[in-house]
């Protein structure tokens, strides 16, 4: 199994520059970061993110450039206090250090605050945080399936894939085309046949990456859900289930309909499970998933997303505890 070694990352709080904003649809942001050096970080990993402490905030009018009080300060600039959790959606080594990439879509006070960056402005960053999406090396295939906000770390894996050698394809499900956060060129557009993956999205075509989509009102890609799309074309190419490997990361009755799916057909399948993480790193016992443990009387038992996690082979979560329902 090619595995990278993030556990051999040490996690570190940098500071790092904003190189870019870019609006993707109605509510979702592409945001580049310049860090000094990100270690080891593979795809499935996350970075914790806030305002940086050490600096006049961007919007804020304070009057003293030196404000110590992280809270004082939050308030003021209408940054959030705790960090928040995003998954990297892609990194290039520069001449000055590290571009990461993160994809969210505005839904409070941290995202509305990203929405207002602008390049020049600084945010800290902790990380590389979480493990890594594992990539068997005997599976030559890989379907990667991604709803709504979860689409970020399945385009950095794809492109990882794609430079492994396998042969990849994009599932991408969203509610409409307004909240569709992927590029989508003119020359090839995406099919409303599920059987046909299509290199519509020019930033995947790059990796020679295909994509399947679907919109719940149809006005992009296939009408309805992702699910139905994976079944569709699952029917047509009908891929050896020796030679795949399933990703998924989005809603979560979307990812326990992938790893049925897969537990179904006895596929190899990995889930990016979110949870909501105060620490990021294993202390606040906040962001717990239960997970099969034969050697528990109650059969599982619970992990951490941030510091096990986020991502989990598939028949290993237990979907139906409280925890996850
Ligand atoms: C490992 C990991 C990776 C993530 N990657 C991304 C990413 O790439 N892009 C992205 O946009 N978001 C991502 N998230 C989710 C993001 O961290 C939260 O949505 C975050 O709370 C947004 O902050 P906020 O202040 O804008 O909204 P908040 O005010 O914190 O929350 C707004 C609403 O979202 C709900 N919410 C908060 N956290 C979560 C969560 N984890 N899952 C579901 N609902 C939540 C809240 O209950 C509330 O209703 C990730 C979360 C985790 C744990
Ligand atoms: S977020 Fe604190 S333990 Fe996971």
């Amino acid at each position: 199994m090619l595995m990278p070694s993030p556990q051999s990352s040490i996690p570190r709080i940098q500071t790092g520059v904003v190189k870019a904003l870019t609006p993707l649809c109605d509510e979702h942001f592409r945001l580049t970061i310049q860090v000094p050096h990100l270690r080891e970080a593979a795809p499935g990993q996350f970075v914790h993110l806030c305002a940086p402490t050490d600096d006049t905030p961007h919007d804020c009018t304070v009057d003293d450039n030196h404000v110590s009080h992280h809270n004082l300060w939050a308030t003021r600039c209408h940054a959030p206090m705790l960090r928040r959790a995003f998954s990297i959606a892609g990194v290039e080594t520069t001449e000055d250090g590290v571009q990461v990439d993160l994809i969210f879509r505005v839904v409070g006070k941290a995202t509305q605050w990203m929405a207002s960056l602008q390049p020049g402005h600084r945010v800290s960053l902790l990380a590389p945080l979480g493990n890594c999406f594992p990539i068997p090396r005997a599976r030559k295939k890989a379907w990667l399936i991604a709803g709504g906000v979860g689409l970020p770390p399945m385009l950095w894996l794809a492109q990882v894939l794609s430079q492994a050698g396998k042969h990849a394809i994009l599932f991408y499900g969203a509610q409409s085309s307004q909240l569709l956060a992927l590029d989508l060129g003119q020359d090839a557009p995406c099919s409303t046949d599920a059987t046909q993956a299509v290199l519509a999205s020019p930033s995947l075509a790059a990796s020679n990456v295909p994509v399947v989509i679907s919109t719940d009102d149809g006005s992009v890609g296939l009408h309805g859900h992702i699910g139905d799309a994976i079944e569709a074309h699952y029917a047509s190419a009908s891929p050896d289930t020796n030679d795949l490997v399933m990703y998924t990361c989005g809603p979560e009755r979307m990812m326990r309909f992938v790893a049925d799916f897969c537990s179904d057909r006895n596929i190899e399948c990995y889930v990016c499970v979110e949870r909501a993480m105060a620490c990021g790193t294993g202390t606040c016992q906040s962001c717990v998933v239960p997970i099969r443990n034969d050697a528990d009387p109650q059969g599982w038992q619970y992990q951490l997303c941030c510091a096990e996690g986020p991502v989990f082979d598939a028949q290993t979560i237990v979907w139906e505890t409280p925890a996850n329902t």
